[in-house]
């Protein structure tokens, strides 16, 4: 069976998108089901390539019992060939992602992550970078709930 490829994008891949790719793949690897499914993320800027996950994002994390492991890229036209789904954080991203030279192509695999959010309140995943520490753990509540939600459809609908 060909795996899964899941791809989530924000702008830094320092805050959103690495925590999001940490809970999904903690999620994955509880079902059993890495066998299945790869997972990845990037940005779409050039800001932080190279770099760990913000401070705040990792020590959120880990009070929530989450490690995360990822240095900063930048989304690539090869990824949009590559991933199956490629779920942006918000609409500046989808935007952003749909610039990229063939994207149009794409766009079937192309979503917004809070699509997948039971509690949705709003298209965006709200960009917790100038905020405090209560905008990141709003970010991993949100991001906690849509990753499930997308392991689940994924469960019903690709296996
Ligand atoms: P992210 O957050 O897109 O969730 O990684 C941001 C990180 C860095 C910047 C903006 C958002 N920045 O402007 O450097």
């Amino acid at each position: 069976m060909t795996k899964v490829k899941v791809l989530f994008v924000c702008l830094g891949n320092i805050c959103r998108s690495p925590l999001a790719e940490a809970l999904f793949k903690h999620k994955v690897e509880s079902k059993g089901l890495h066998m299945h499914i790869e997972a990845d993320s990037c940005g779409t800027s050039d800001y932080h390539i190279g770099q760990e996950p913000d401070d705040r994002t990792m020590i959120n994390a880990l009070k929530n019992g989450i490690s995360i492991s990822h240095r900063g890229r930048q989304l690539t036209t090869h990824d949009l060939e590559h991933f199956d789904f490629i779920l942006a954080m918000d609409r500046s991203n989808y935007q952003n992602i749909l610039r990229l030279p063939n994207a149009a192509r794409h766009e079937h695999k192309i979503a917004l992550m809070r699509m997948y959010d039971p509690q949705r309140t709003h298209d965006d995943v709200p960009d917790p970078y100038y905020g405090g520490e209560r905008g990141f753990q709003e970010v991993f509540e949100i991001l906690n709930r849509s990753t499930e939600s997308l392991l689940v459809h994924l469960e019903k609908n690709h296996f």
